[in-house]
């Protein structure tokens, strides 16, 4: 049996590449599990946190989040859907494993180094660049990032996560953190994870596409989110960067902008097509317009969110206590299957009573 585990940040509603990079995947998942396999998708408040975060946006952020969970497909009856915050175990096992992490892999990650802007070669011991002017000085949560992540994952014995590519290179690092734990206790106590990267593993931004398409993204026109009109997509997609080529044809390198376009499409309509070459050889060509590929783009993409935007506005209008009540009643067995592994791991460890 398969346990799946995968988490997302409460960023509010989800944009296009939260859902074809990750939600859609895991209700594909969660619709295709065995019986026995048992899933668990976790809305991880507390990474949100390493960053300075409004606390009444934070619980809207969750809310919408819980929301979009529901909207695609996602069952409370056949997955453990809920906070992280909820469940304390996370933060337990992540101080344990903090007590196993290199510090010099968690240096070479990327993560804190994009988040504060800094050069992918930073150190963060080096004072003289995150004491630049006006430079947020780096944060022991951010740095340890990855450790947390380690333990949502380890906490349940995952056996896989489906994610998009930018977090390979986390999955990696739990996975290793996993190896090193279980030989310095002697024990198979933790199971190194499998990662499952989805195919479309990289959304890009409409508005510079050879950047992933990101929440943190200030041009709100760079991302479709789940719940946006008809016009919106429409407007979004009219606008995003492409090309001064004529016609349409396939290739990220030198035509990133109709290249993500093309993704894009390819994406709702995978069964379809063998390929977006495939895709983009079959509908346009040397002929079509930018203009008209935008169009059937933006048509196909809201054609595909309609039945999502309807669904994520009837789970807003669940009641705070109901959707609540959801939620919490997923973390309980979160907190009972967390509580039973991380009493395995304390006991081995000499911790405890037991
Ligand atoms: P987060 O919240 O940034 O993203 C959630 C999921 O969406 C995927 N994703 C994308 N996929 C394709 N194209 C894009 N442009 C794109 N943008 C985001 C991400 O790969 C991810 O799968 N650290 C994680 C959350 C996390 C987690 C975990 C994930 C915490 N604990 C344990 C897996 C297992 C994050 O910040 O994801």
């Amino acid at each position: 049996n398969r346990i799946i585990f995968s988490g997302i940040q409460p960023t509010g509603v989800p944009h296009l590449g939260n859902y074809l990079g990750a939600l859609r995947p895991w209700v594909k998942l969660q619709d295709g599990a065995a019986p026995d396999d048992q899933l668990l998708f976790s809305i991880v408040d507390l990474h949100a946190i390493t960053i300075k975060q409004d606390s009444s946006l934070l619980r809207q952020w969750r809310k919408e989040m819980f929301a979009s969970f529901l909207a695609v497909g996602l069952d409370p009856k056949k997955s453990i859907l809920y906070a992280q915050s909820d469940v304390p175990a996370h933060a337990e096992l992540m101080w344990i494993l903090s007590c196993s992490a290199s510090m010099g892999y968690l240096s070479r990650m990327t993560q804190w180094k994009s988040k504060m802007s800094l050069p992918s070669n930073a150190n963060p011991f080096d004072t003289s660049t995150s004491k630049k002017k006006d430079a947020p000085a780096l944060k022991l949560g951010l740095f340890s990032y990855p450790v947390l992540q380690a333990a949502d994952i380890l906490l349940y014995k995952t056996t896989h996560v489906p994610v998009g590519e930018d977090q390979a290179q986390h999955l990696e690092f739990a996975r290793e953190l996993a190896i090193t734990f279980n030989h310095s206790f002697g024990a198979e106590l933790l199971v190194p994870p499998q990662t499952i990267i989805s195919p479309a593993k990289r959304v890009m931004s409409l508005a510079e596409p050879t950047k992933k398409m990101s929440k943190s993204d200030p041009d709100v026109k760079s991302r479709i989110l789940i719940t946006d009109t008809k016009e919106k997509i429409h407007k979004k997609i009219r606008v995003a960067l492409t090309d001064s080529i004529q016609g349409v044809s396939y290739n990220r390198e030198t035509r990133p902008g109709v290249s993500n376009l093309i993704d894009i499409m390819y994406h709702f309509q995978e069964e379809q097509f063998t390929s977006p070459e495939q895709l983009a050889q079959d509908l346009f060509g040397p002929e079509t317009s930018l203009k008209a590929l935008k169009e059937k783009v933006a048509d196909t993409v809201d054609e595909h969110l309609r039945e999502v935007r309807e669904a994520f506005n009837n789970a807003m209008s669940m009641g705070d206590a109901e959707m609540s009540g959801v939620a919490r009643e997923s973390a309980n067995t979160a907190n009972q299957l967390a509580s039973s592994n991380l009493k395995t791991i304390k006991a081995q460890m000499g911790l405890g009573w037991d």
